[in-house]
Formats: C-alpha cells, structure tokens, sequence
C-alpha cells in the first residue's frame, strides 16, 4: 500500500551541495516527491521538532545544528515508504550504516547524519504538518 512518510536532507548535507545527489537517489529509488521546500529552522522551531528528544544528552547540540543552515524538507510517497526510506537512509550512527545507504555515503557523524525519516504512521503524520500546509502537497 502507498505511504507517505517525512523526510529532511539536513543542513550538513545542504551546505555541501549533496542535496542533489540525495534527492537524485530519492527519485531513482521509485519514491515520488510529493512536497518540497528549503527552510531554515530558528532554534525554536527545531526544539519543537525534537521535543521528543528533549531529556537526551545531545538536544542542545542536535537543534544548534539544526538551526545551523538551510535544510531540505521533503514528504515522499512509496509503497511502504517510512520503512523504505529508513532502509535507504541507512543506521543513525554512519560507522554502523550498510554500504549503499545514504548515511554511510554522507553522513559525518551520529549527529550530523544527513538524513532524517519519520519512523511510523503517526509521526510521519505529525512532521508532515509541522512543515506542510495541504495546499502544498501534490
Ligand atoms: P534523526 O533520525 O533526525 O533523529 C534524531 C537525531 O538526533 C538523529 O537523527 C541524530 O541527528 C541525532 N542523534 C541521535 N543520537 C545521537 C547521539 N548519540 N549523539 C548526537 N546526536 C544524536
């Protein structure tokens, strides 16, 4: 069944000029682009991304990151695409990522890791519209 999950090519891989590559593997991949937009988050709007992640020891510097420079979020539709994508994102820690992953091409470290995909349903549901209104998906 077709799925669409929450995807963000992060401000490390926007600043060196990997988007394109990472989106030429998204499309060559089968997934189809079904939002996109350049944003940079305030650190505001990147704590509230990751609130989940609010007690880990890294949320300061992970959202300081975030808010470090332009980043690419993106809503990609594929049959079972949030499996899909994690698959080609490859492990959060790029030292443990497969070969062929994205992380494992591209990523410099746990934290500046590239990437970022929604991991079920329904928080694909909810970092689709904390960054989409309707009217700009397709
Ligand atoms: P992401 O998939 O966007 O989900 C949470 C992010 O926190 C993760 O990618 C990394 O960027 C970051 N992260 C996860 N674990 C660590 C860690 N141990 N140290 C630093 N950053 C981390």
């Amino acid at each position: 069944m077709s799925e669409c999950t929450f995807a963000i090519i992060k401000p490390d891989a926007v600043k060196r000029k990997l988007a394109g590559k990472i989106l030429q593997r998204i499309e060559a991949e089968g997934f189809t682009i079904r939002g996109m937009r350049l944003v940079h988050l305030s650190k505001k709007d990147a704590e509230g991304f990751y609130a989940v992640h609010r007690a880990r020891p890294f949320f300061a510097s992970l959202t300081e990151f975030m808010a470090s420079g332009p980043a690419v979020v993106l809503v990609l539709e594929a049959p079972d695409a949030i499996k899909k994508w994690r698959t080609l994102m490859g492990a959060t820690d790029p030292a443990k990522a497969d070969a062929g992953t994205l992380r494992k091409e591209f990523a410099e470290s746990i934290e500046r890791n590239a990437t970022h995909g929604s991991d079920a349903p329904e928080t694909a549901a909810v970092e689709i519209a904390y960054f989409f209104r309707g009217v700009d998906l397709n």
